[in-house]
């Protein structure tokens, strides 16, 4: 035995019980203690040890997606759209990609139940022969802001109130009062989709823009959809207050029994693209993450399929030590000017050097499949065993070298420093569309929920009416049956 090889794994175990350094303990059942009775003593480095270790045993839950659920399997391409772009996960149909994929809800604990009205996280780790590529998208394919100075107050809108720990509605309508843009996302949140049955019936969407870019330099901005081959089913209100009473953790279930069944959930990956030289001809803007884009103008292109056939192993180290970042790309796929997009690029690393460490990419779930090599090392937590002696770069003796270039955007930039909102808001249109295309009943639930929400004693006046004439933007009726539900007069 080379004892330099051995990894600490379930697969080197000892039939016997030993302490973390390895030395046999012969009795796990008493404290060492003199006499019978005790007292104990602190030479019981084997009680010591194990106590520190369990004391320790959480870590910081993820700020927001603090709930979720995990699974694996393969991503496999359908369609070729090498045209596109040059990734090479993407070089041919039939190729596949072993994946991890990460479902949750948004604003509640680890241990919340999984029937709230919230968005869900829907994150995809493909492990490709040139690095990981994150997409880390949610259920609905827009966002409630579209510049990520507001995310940390929006979050703290959303989350439970500081005093009481309660999530209050009057705390959310005052925040979102001030932003007509995030109507559109509340038409999908306060819809029937609001609730998703599970994570195997529910949509998935990369929300923000991004870039593909072929081989030869072309760029199209891209957004990615997945949609479940069993189609999406949501539980109404009703439905879901019996569901969550009986089990909080229905979906983690279904999902994992589904897999253990061998009734592997799929969903098929779309993209729909725009080429940045017609981007103003739209009445939206491409980057703008409030705004969908129409498919009877911009079809969806059929790209490949997810299924996931295995269950993860070890819910902390495959769940809870997870760690996605949209900033995680591959050749052939690049970020667009995207607002959100380009917040989040910083924020997700950096929370995640503190929620698990600076090594956390060392973790087997995080690390890349393929080889990999640089010069950052060392750290708390270090476990890449490491013997070269240059550790630096450039040098004449070591020869790693730079990896061949690959085609990056060519957009040139010019322009003052400014902090503004974009151009084209365009805040009320696709959400009253979105309303329009609904049958009655669907409209009414829709309403039943704003009047509920509205009717929050806390809600002020000015509050009340700024909503009313939000929604009355977006369509004139939803605006009346509001008003006249909450006995408010609108002005016309
Ligand atoms: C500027 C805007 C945003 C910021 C600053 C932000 C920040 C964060 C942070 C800090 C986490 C926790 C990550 C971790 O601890 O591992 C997170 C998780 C997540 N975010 Fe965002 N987020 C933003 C917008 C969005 C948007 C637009 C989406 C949807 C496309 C999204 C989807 C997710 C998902 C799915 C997760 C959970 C990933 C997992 O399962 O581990 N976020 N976000």
């Amino acid at each position: 035995m080379d004892p330099y090889k051995q990894r600490p794994s379930s697969a080197y175990n000892t039939p016997f019980w030993t302490t973390n350094s390895g030395a046999p303990v012969w009795n796990n059942n008493s404290a060492l203690t003199i006499g019978s009775r005790g007292p104990i003593l602190l030479e019981d480095y084997h009680l010591v040890e194990k106590l520190a270790n369990f004391d320790r045993e959480r870590i910081p839950e993820r700020v927001v997606h603090a709930r979720g659920a995990s699974a694996k399997g393969f991503f496999e391409v359908t369609h070729d759209i090498t045209h596109l772009t040059c990734a090479d996960f993407l070089r041919a149909p039939g190729v596949q990609t072993p994946v991890i994929v990460r479902f949750s809800t948004v604003i509640h604990e680890r241990g919340s139940p999984e029937t709230l009205r919230d968005p869900r996280g829907f994150a995809v780790k493909f492990y490709t022969r040139e690095g990981n590529f994150d997409l880390v998208g949610n259920n609905f394919p827009v966002f409630f802001v579209r510049d990520g100075m507001k995310f940390p107050d929006m979050v703290h809108a959303l989350k439970p109130n500081p005093k009481s720990h309660i999530q209050e509605n009057w705390r959310i309508l005052d925040f979102f009062s001030h932003h007509p843009e995030s109507l559109h996302m509340f038409t999908f949140l306060f819809d029937d989709l609001g609730i998703p049955q599970d994570y195997r019936h529910m949509d998935g969407s990369g929300v923000n823009t991004y870039t593909l870019i072929n081989k030869e330099g072309k760029v199209h901005y891209v957004k990615f959809h997945w949609r479940p081959t069993c189609g999406v089913k949501c539980l109404l209100d009703e439905e879901a207050i019996r569901v969550g009473g009986s089990n909080h953790s229905h979906a983690t279930q279904d999902l994992y029994d589904s897999i253990e069944a061998g009734s592997y959930p799929e969903w098929k990956l779309y993209i729909q693209t725009i080429d940045p030289d017609h981007e103003d001809k739209y009445d939206f803007d491409p980057v703008d993450v409030t705004k969908t884009w129409p498919e009877d103008i911009l079809p969806l292109q059929p790209v490949g399929r997810l299924v996931l056939n295995k269950n993860i192993d070890n819910f902390f180290a495959e769940n809870e030590q997870l760690a996605f970042c949209p900033a995680i790309i591959v050749p052939g796929i690049y970020y667009s000017d995207d607002k959100l997009l380009q917040t989040r690029i910083f924020s997700y690393a950096d929370t995640q050097r503190h929620r698990l460490g600076p090594n956390y990419l060392q973790l087997p779930v995080n690390a890349p499949k393929c080889a990999h090599h640089n010069n950052h090392h060392d750290g708390f937590m270090n476990f890449m065993h490491r013997d070269e002696e240059v550790n630096y770069f450039p040098s004449r003796i070591d020869p790693a070298h730079h990896a061949e270039r690959y085609p990056q955007p060519p957009a040139v930039y010019t322009g003052k420093r400014e902090r503004c909102v974009i151009e084209k808001e365009n805040n009320f249109k696709q959400p009253g569309e979105k309303y329009r295309s609904w049958p009655a009943d669907r409209q009414e639930r829709f309403v039943g929920r704003w009047v509920d929400a509205l009717s929050d004693p806390r809600v002020t006046h000015e509050i009340r009416n700024i909503w009313i004439s939000y929604w009355s933007q977006a369509d004139k009726s939803l605006g009346q049956k509001l008003a006249s539900h909450l006995n408010v007069k609108i002005d016309t």
